[in-house]
């Protein structure tokens, strides 16, 4: 049975990023995964201070919070689905914190370049903003979130086998059925 953590990035319940996680969820669901559903907006994780003491200990200095939690569910996830509505052309704030309080267990140092911790696991990632198409790509709106995911994936070796840009989210606010398509399409790729 795969292992499906999908973690919100969007604090909005009815936004689009959650509703196209719902989709994705229910067709997991329907192939028989175990699904887990994070909202980053619900997590207690306090910022990185940069000690950079995790890098040799191998655990973080600031008192044990869901950062820790987190991170095993990580581990132990087979694919993993990241919703992020473009915030200032990057990722929402809530979902930076976390992934640099799971730095040490994504990544570690070398001598030359950072070797993956995560390798062997897919994802999908999923963005939006009001910036309609083809402009949330071209001034690198939701690409600049997808980008920004992108960087954290590709150095813990975690593969992106699809991901979602949807703009124009203010003037059309409804999944239309390609948007659906789309979503299930991604998840069936996941988990091939
Ligand atoms: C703090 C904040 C910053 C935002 N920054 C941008 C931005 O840089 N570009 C953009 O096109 N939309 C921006 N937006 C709009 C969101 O990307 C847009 O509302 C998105 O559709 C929300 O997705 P959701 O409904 O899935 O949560 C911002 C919204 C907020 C709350």
């Amino acid at each position: 049975m795969k292992k499906v953590l999908v973690i919100n990035g969007s604090p909005r319940r009815k936004g689009l990023i959650s509703r196209m996680l719902d989709i994705m969820i229910e067709e997991a669901d329907f192939h028989g995964c175990e699904v887990d559903v994070i909202r980053a907006n619900d997590l207690n994780v306090k910022p990185c201070m940069g000690c950079m003491v995790c890098r040799s200990k191998n655990a973080c200095v600031l008192p044990k919070d869901d950062s820790v939690e987190m991170l095993h569910k990580l581990q132990l996830a087979d694919v993993v689905i990241i919703g992020a509505p473009c915030y200032w052309g990057n990722i929402p704030g809530q979902l930076k914190l976390l992934f640099d309080r799971m730095v040490y267990g994504m990544m570690r140092d070398t001598a030359y370049f950072p070797e993956p911790l995560m390798k062997g696991k897919k994802s999908i990632l999923i963005s939006t903003s009001t910036t309609a198409w083809p402009w949330n790509i071209l001034f690198r709106q939701t690409r600049g979130a997808i980008r920004a995911l992108r960087e954290i994936l590709h150095y813990s070796g975690i593969k992106i086998v699809k991901t979602i840009e949807r703009g124009g989210t203010a003037k059309h606010p409804q999944l239309s059925e390609k948007d659906k398509k789309k979503c299930r399409k991604a998840i069936l790729c996941a988990l091939k």
